[in-house]
């Protein structure tokens, strides 16, 4: 095989830069892990010290929604002094931030919702919140807005029409877009799908679902998806395959990366921890797609862990990221992969299969269709390439 030097395997070679673009959210290395069955295992950390440790690791961004920064009942004034202090400490690191969001999900007013609230004034508070957080997003920089619908759905079916649910949806965000551009801010909106969890029935559950429902707004060109890994594997779905159709459709402005099993609540874990296969893939698609937004973590630290392990876990993120690309750098200069992916004819499905349509060519075809019988007598030695790609991953070549 041929010998590559794309990081040797020694401790030094997957340290994170800047130029990779790793991000996190201030909510997950601040998580302090607090879950439903129990209370917080582990301090408070401060917004500045999150960046200036996270600088420290190899990052180049974080990410935030308006209350992680600016406490709910802040006034102007403190407000203003936590934005001054949180952007010098941004200006001192060198460290930017990538996205920003509105928390619509932890204030009670939005326990029916937020943008699909049945209430009009908890919809039009919705808009409100979403407007003034939009303004600390633009004041800090980010060029990526993120919508996750947190409390947008369901637990009693009767309770909402989901069509109605949908057109207020597509009104707040039509809206929305409206505000940025009148604003002249340099965003775009990246929208969050998740199948459920904290409602029973989320609206706009999955990555196809989002990509559908974009199509009907008014400013679409303007907006675009944030896929993550947990909410998809919670479906049962491939996130590889998520995210390759969210390229397709040029609609990736942001991503989501952690780690999930099939069918569980929303795990958040380190990314890579569970389905190593998926998360190579992903990655390697991820740098070979010229994909240019930030790697962002949208993950937390076991409960177990305490200060150490929270830093642990960011670091882990980001080795592990690394060690998939340079696993991604083998797989594309291994003979033997190289081989097995021509005997499966990989590279054939990116040729046209009829070219566009004319009678002649209908004709022609209709004429000679192939014989089936003989096509089918081939084998793609499918088993042979799965298994150099296991043994790839595990280390063994
Ligand atoms: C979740 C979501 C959130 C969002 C965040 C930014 O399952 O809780 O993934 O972490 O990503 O609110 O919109
Ligand atoms: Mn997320
Ligand atoms: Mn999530």
């Amino acid at each position: 095989m041929v010998e590559i030097k794309v990081g040797a395997r020694d401790a030094g070679a997957y340290k994170p830069s800047r130029d990779d673009k790793f991000s996190f959210g201030l909510w997950t290395v601040g998580n302090s892990g607090r879950d439903q069955f129990g209370d917080a295992t582990r301090a408070r950390i401060d917004p500045n010290d999150s960046v200036k440790k996270l600088a420290e690791l190899g990052a180049f961004g974080i990410s935030m929604h308006d209350d992680d920064l600016v406490p709910y009942n802040a006034t102007p004034a403190e407000r203003d002094a936590i934005v001054a202090r949180f952007a010098r400490t941004l200006a001192d690191t060198g460290m930017v931030v990538s996205m920003a969001t509105t928390n619509l999900f932890g204030h009670p007013v939005f326990k029916d919702g937020a943008f699909t609230s049945n209430d009009r004034a908890v919809r039009r508070y919705a808009i409100a919140k979403t407007m003034r957080a939009i303004d600390l997003g633009a004041e800090l920089g980010a060029p990526v807005y993120v919508f996750w619908g947190g409390r947008e759905g369901v637990e009693a079916m009767a309770s909402k029409a989901p069509a109605d649910a949908l057109e207020r949806y597509r009104e707040a965000i039509d809206f929305l877009c409206g505000y940025v551009i009148d604003r002249g801010y340099k965003m775009r909106f990246a929208i969050e799908p998740k199948p459920n969890e904290p409602r029973g029935d989320t609206f706009l559950p999955t990555v196809g679902h989002a990509l559908a429902f974009i199509g009907k707004l008014e400013h679409s060109g303007m907006v675009g998806l944030n896929p993550e890994t947990a909410h998809e594997t919670m479906s049962g779905l491939s996130f590889y395959h998520a995210v390759a159709q969210t390229l397709w459709h040029d609609k990736l402005f942001h991503i989501d990366l952690n780690g999930q099993k099939i069918g569980r609540y929303d795990q958040d874990l380190r990314f890579g921890s569970e389905g190593i296969k998926d998360a190579f893939f992903l990655v390697k698609l991820l740098e070979e797609s010229g994909y240019q937004g930030p790697r962002h973590f949208d993950a937390h630290s076991y409960r177990s862990e305490d200060a150490q392990g929270v830093w642990d876990f960011a670091a882990g993120c980001m080795r592990t990221y690394l060690i998939l690309k340079e696993k991604a750098k083998r797989f594309n200069v291994d003979p033997e992969i190289q081989a097995a992916l021509a005997e499966a004819s990989v590279s054939e499905l990116a040729e046209p299969t009829v070219g566009k349509y004319s009678a002649a060519a209908a004709a022609a075809l209709r004429g000679d269709p192939g014989d089936p019988d003989a096509l089918a007598s081939r084998g793609y030695r499918n088993e042979h390439l799965d298994q150099l790609v296991m043994e790839l991953l595990m280390g063994t070549r």
